[in-house]
């Protein structure tokens, strides 16, 4: 779709690039000629899609939590040791579970926000502060939901995300001097390995309520990941762009 070498040469860093819509992103970036490290908590998994996204290019897994701040630190000091520097960063890794709002925990609500807006923020600052302000150059791609009319039925991520497309402008803003872009991507409904932990139920028919009367595929995703980073948007900065058939536009699709 793309030139093939419009990565070349690039080190790009992909949190929750074991599954669904980080591996495409992972495996698109590949394809376009980049160095890819992905990292997520769970090694085992971690290293076998390694061992697959090798099969396109350079990718190397290490493991991690994004909400374990020293960890963070450390994985910016491998990719260091390793490669020397990082041009691009997509904080991809997050979670949530569907829940009328009066019934969220205490403990549930801290698990998505921290996972979602604090993992996200300490991976942003550590990968900043390591590589792209020193480097005077940087790309952040941000992936968020689809959070335009708020998030009935996951207020936790809502907040959590909206948290982030914040954190996105003021970004773009505070770190214009160091030629960092930043972006955010809000996902509608992803035909992913993410949807697996919904309930069928909440999901049937879900379809019907996407003007384009179908769910987004991970490549759909990874193809606007490899625009946002790519020198295409250079005059882009401080966005969300929206990727969800024009569900926000009609309505919401689950009911609470
Ligand atoms: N699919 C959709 O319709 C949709 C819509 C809007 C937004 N999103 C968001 O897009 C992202 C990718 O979604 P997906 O559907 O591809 O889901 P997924 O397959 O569940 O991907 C989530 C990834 O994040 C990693 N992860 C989660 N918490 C982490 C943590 N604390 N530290 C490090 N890694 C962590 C997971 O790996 P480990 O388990 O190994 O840590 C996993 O690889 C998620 O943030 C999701 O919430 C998805």
């Amino acid at each position: 779709m793309f030139d093939r070498q419009l990565l070349k040469d690039k080190i790009v860093l992909v949190s929750g690039g074991r599954s669904g819509i980080g591996f495409q992103i992972a495996s698109s970036c590949l394809s376009y000629g980049a160095t890819v490290y992905i990292c997520s908590r769970k090694k085992d998994k971690l290293e076998e899609a390694a061992e697959k996204l090798n099969e396109i290019g350079p990718c190397h897994a290490i493991a991690g939590d994004i909400r374990d701040i020293e960890r963070v630190k450390e994985i910016a000091h491998l990719i260091k040791e390793k490669s020397g520097r990082l041009d691009i960063l997509v904080n991809n890794a997050g979670g949530q579970f569907p829940s009328a709002a009066k019934d969220i925990s205490h403990n549930g609500w801290n698990a998505v926000v921290n996972n979602n807006l604090n993992g996200t923020w300490y991976m942003t600052q550590t990968m900043a502060n390591t590589f792209f302000i020193p480097q005077k150059c940087g790309n952040i791609v941000n992936i968020i939901a689809n959070i335009y009319r708020g998030f009935p039925g996951m207020v936790h991520t809502g907040a959590a995300r909206a948290g982030v497309e914040n954190m996105t402008k003021t970004l773009a803003v505070e770190w214009s001097q160091y030629h960092i872009n930043i972006n955010a991507i809000a996902p509608g409904i992803i035909k992913s390995t993410g949807l697996e932990q919904y309930p069928p139920e909440l999901l049937k028919d879900v379809s019907d309520r996407i003007p384009l009367k179908r769910l987004g595929t991970t490549q759909e995703v990874a193809d606007l990941s490899v625009f946002l980073m790519s020198p295409m948007s250079s005059f882009i900065t401080g966005e969300t762009v929206y990727i969800d058939g024009g569900q926000r536009l009609w309505g919401d699709v689950f009911e609470f």
